[in-house]
């Protein structure tokens, strides 16, 4: 066993994460610079010190999550959720249940919130955000973002959703009402069931072939029959049919509903 992979089974023991399922060239340029930088030869020496230094060990997880994000991320898209999407599923549903999964500082569950308040009210929309970094979730919570943060989301939004306070811009408590905020990791934990729309975007690159397969067959069983599963722009499914979607839009997949004969 190499000296990358050992050190991946004790980062599974000590912190739950498996990065036996994140593509490991990626993952292991990333953590050799940082291991590099911090001064060690090998990743056995740097384990030691990560166990030992909870500064370190939190530079660590941060180099695993990258939580880049913003509002509206490909504009393009979340146009064609506002406008081919979102119509399709209210005009099925009283209420809709949404996973955004891996929402990082929030951005895209807040990015939903704004979006659906212009059709209906928040009080039929539930929306359940979770992230596998509890610290990037306490930062969702708080709802502060910085002006790039927001450089996509529609002037009438801006000025309805958010109060600026120096550099930074407050989110409206009333969009915080409809979204539930919950560590989850997409590598381990059991899937929550019956949602209308999954949001999952800028994530599943990071993992291999094998991982993201498990992950579609579990959003799959996630979701209502004909609800919709909307990735990241350089995540497209090329065979969706084998995990029981269909193509909806460039991006956007729909659950085949099962014919009984
Ligand atoms: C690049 S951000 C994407 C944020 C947002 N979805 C977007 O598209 O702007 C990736 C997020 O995935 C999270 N993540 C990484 N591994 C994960 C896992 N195994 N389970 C759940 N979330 C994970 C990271 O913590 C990070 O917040």
């Amino acid at each position: 066993m190499s000296d990358y992979q050992s050190f991946s089974q004790l980062i599974k023991k000590e912190t739950g994460i498996d990065l036996s399922q994140y593509k490991e060239v990626q993952m292991k340029r990333r953590l050799t610079s940082l291991r590099d930088k911090k001064g060690y030869q090998d990743f056995n020496s740097f384990y030691k010190a990560l166990t030992s230094d909870n500064v370190l060990m939190d530079e660590f997880l941060n180099k695993i999550t990258i939580n880049v994000s913003e509002f509206y991320r490909n504009s393009a898209r979340w146009n064609v959720l506002e406008k081919k999407v979102i119509p399709q599923l209210l005009n099925k549903k009283e209420k809709l249940k949404i996973w955004s999964a891996a929402c990082s500082t929030g951005d895209e569950p807040y990015t939903l919130a704004m979006m659906l308040s212009q059709y209906i009210d928040l009080s039929r929309v539930n929306i359940l955000a979770t992230d596998i970094d509890e610290k990037i979730l306490e930062r969702a919570k708080k709802g502060v973002y910085t002006e790039r943060a927001l450089k996509e989301v529609p002037e009438d939004l801006k000025k309805k959703f958010f109060v600026q306070q120096d550099s930074d811009y407050i989110i409206d408590e009333k969009l915080k009402k409809s979204i539930t905020f919950k560590k989850h990791n997409l590598l381990s934990d059991p899937y929550p069931k019956g949602f209308d729309l999954i949001v999952c975007r800028n994530v599943l690159i990071y993992f291999t072939e094998k991982a993201k397969e498990n992950i579609y067959y579990n959003f799959n069983a996630s979701l209502h029959p004909q609800g919709v599963f909307f990735v990241g722009s350089t995540e497209q499914i090329f065979t969706p049919e084998k995990y029981g979607f269909k193509v909806l839009d460039t991006f956007f997949y729909q659950k085949i509903e099962k014919t009984y004969n």
